[in-house]
């Protein structure tokens, strides 16, 4: 059934888990993380990022509807999610389409400005029931943007300004930059356990985790141990799909029927999902 983010978020708070957010693009993507979700017997988050709307046509209504569709008929918990927003126009559609969560993405902005936009995005959710994610520090990896020095000043998330940053804007949950990076297709990333111990002491607020395609399982469960309550993963489904497919169509060459190249890929999606479902626990 369709349930919000904000029930979702908390009641892996309760059950000392975290709950995983992977990325919409296809119907394909949201079908599969259903089934995956349902095999795992967990909660998962359907994420549309401004990228995927700007994909389908700067359309958001198709794609949300579809999400939402999938969501209502599952067996498993699913919300809806728009992530990385920078759009002002974007934003304000959110509440009309359905999404019970947005994460607000200012944080290629200065410090001040990243304040003063994202209260303003909390206090127009907030208004609607909507709950607000937001980004301080810089995860990078983001398509179009060059690459990263993770140990630059600047770049991971500093606990005093994080605990000032909470207070001032009033979001829901803080986005941290903690070594882990956007769009990754190997698990390689080392996270810093000890700055995630140290956020997540400093913001009374759930901590997510960008960019967990490139996280080993080990440092996932480690990470949610320390406190990382959302795991948002995209990269990793994408990799399975396109695998799937390519591998269906190198032994096939002569197929034309999508669906006998989408199955594989759907059902290839799914164990992603369940795999990382299952990485949880804590
Ligand atoms: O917001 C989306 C996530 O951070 C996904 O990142 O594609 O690197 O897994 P990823
Ligand atoms: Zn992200």
């Amino acid at each position: 059934p369709l349930a919000t983010t904000g029930e979702l978020i908390a009641a892996a708070r309760q059950n000392n888990r975290a709950v995983a957010a992977f990325n919409v693009i296809t119907l394909e993507h949201a079908e599969a993380i259903a089934t995956g979700a349902e095999q795992a017997g967990a909660d998962a988050i359907l994420q549309i990022s401004e990228n995927a709307v700007k994909f389908h046509g700067g359309s958001l209504t198709a794609i949300a509807a579809a999400a939402k569709a999938v969501a209502g008929t599952s067996r498993a918990r699913l919300s809806l999610h728009l992530d990385h927003v920078v759009s002002e126009d974007l934003l304000k559609r959110a509440h009309a389409e359905g999404f019970s969560s947005v994460m607000f993405d200012a944080s290629k902005m200065t410090y001040a400005e990243n304040v003063k936009a994202t209260a303003e995005a909390v206090r127009w959710g907030h208004e609607r029931g909507i709950w607000v994610e937001a980004e301080l520090g810089k995860v990078g990896g983001k398509e179009g943007e060059p690459p990263l020095d993770a140990h630059a000043p600047g770049v991971r998330t500093d606990p005093d300004e994080a605990r000032a940053y909470v207070e001032a804007t009033g979001v829901d949950a803080l986005a941290v930059a903690v070594g882990s990076s956007h769009a990754m297709t190997e698990r390689t990333a080392a996270l810093d356990h000890e700055l995630i111990a140290a956020l997540q002491r400093a913001v009374p607020v759930p901590l997510v985790l960008h960019g967990s395609s490139g996280v080993p399982d080990a440092e996932i469960r480690e990470a949610v141990r320390s406190g990382m309550l959302k795991i948002n993963v995209g990269t990793a489904l994408n990799t399975a799909f396109t695998g799937a497919v390519r591998a269906f169509l190198e032994a096939h060459p002569s197929a034309v029927d999508p669906r006998k190249y989408l199955v594989p890929a759907r059902e290839a999606m799914a164990g992603t999902v369940a795999h990382f479902l299952r990485q949880l626990e804590g």
